[in-house]
């Protein structure tokens, strides 16, 4: 398959949703990372999505939607669930809610559970795109196990990417935002954190007015997410916290200038938009990789996040 490289103008939206709506994957830009995107209520093109990706199809998908109208005809939203998406929808968060019986999404998106997970990108090429189809289940879009992608570029990396295995890509340049969507769920009926992302928790715990639960990264939990301990790894081996980097590694620095720093100026929120591309960049030179100290506090805990799944025991 030739994979098309589409411009996010009228043209290649339009292109976009004539290949959605026949069931095919399209690679789009949202304001955290590219998710590869096919029609949540047909069966076939959400197969597709797992076949493209090689993902184990026990992984349930996030189900993306243009607004929070259409969000309430797909699961039930409680009052706190009404709380957090008026507070950061649109926006990089991710609620995973109780599925209502008429919602119509292909049984696949969910893995056969009774909660879905849903979202409302505010990125405004994944905005109009969304008002063209219906709802589009996406996960992110790079293979099984690879580092998310924050660029088409990164999509379509001969070096791992989806290239030939995807029908097209809509390139909107970089993802503002650089990590995933933070995921809330309700699984014993306490606001709990199921993956830290680009919405800070404090953040969360504001507009909640009371602590969550943590109990994200259960290894033992195959519907959890990030069941997978090695998730977001580059082929080098990853050091963290690395205060003094030896003569043969790659050093990607924070609070600091060099080739490979998150921010020159230790800004969490420029570190989190560009963690992945220098997180390839420093792959690429083919050497370990020693990852200074990341603060832990608001974007600080996602990146952290992802920084030890990167370094975790390959599986
Ligand atoms: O920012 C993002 O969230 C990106 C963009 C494309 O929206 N998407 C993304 O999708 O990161 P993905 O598939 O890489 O991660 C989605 C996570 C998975 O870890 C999955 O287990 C979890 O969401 N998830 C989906 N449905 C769920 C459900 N019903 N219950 C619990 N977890 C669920
Ligand atoms: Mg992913």
């Amino acid at each position: 398959m030739q994979t098309e490289r589409l411009l996010p103008d009228q043209m290649g939206l339009a292109r976009a949703a004539i290949l959605l709506a026949g069931g095919a994957v399209v690679a789009i830009p949202t304001e955290t990372v590219y998710g590869l995107a096919g029609d949540a209520k047909n069966g076939q093109a959400v197969a597709r999505i797992y076949q493209a990706k090689g993902r184990p199809s026990f992984n349930p998908l996030i189900v993306h939607v243009p607004d929070l109208d259409t969000a309430r005809t797909i699961a039930d939203l409680s009052p706190e669930a009404e709380r957090l998406a008026a507070a950061f929808w649109p926006g990089a968060l991710t609620l995973v809610l109780p599925l209502r019986a008429d919602a119509g999404i292909a049984s696949l998106v969910t893995a056969g559970l009774p909660t879905v997970a849903l979202r409302v990108p505010a990125h405004p090429v994944a905005q109009a795109l969304l008002r063209l189809t219906g709802p589009l289940a996406a996960p992110s879009a790079n293979a099984s196990g690879r580092i998310s992608p924050t660029s088409a570029d990164h999509v379509l990396d001969p070096d791992g990417g989806l290239d030939g295995r995807i029908a097209a890509v809509l390139d909107a340049g970089s993802c503002p935002v650089g990590l995933e969507s933070t995921i809330i769920g309700w699984p014993d009926g306490r606001a709990t954190l199921l993956r830290p992302g680009g919405i800070p928790v404090e953040a969360i715990v504001d507009a909640l007015g009371h602590p969550l639960d943590d109990h994200h990264a259960d290894p033992a939990a195959p519907n959890a997410p990030g069941q997978l301990t090695s998730h977001y790894a580059p082929q080098a081996a990853l050091r963290l916290n690395a205060t003094d980097p030896a003569p043969g590694e790659t050093h990607v620095a924070f609070g600091q200038a060099g080739p490979f720093t998150l921010s020159e100026t230790g800004d969490l929120t420029q570190a989190a938009a560009r963690l992945f591309d220098t997180l390839r960049r420093a792959d690429r030179e083919g050497r370990p990789i020693a990852v200074a100290p990341i603060p832990d506090h608001g974007l600080g805990a996602a990146i952290n996040d992802r920084l030890r799944r990167a370094a975790a025991p390959r599986g």
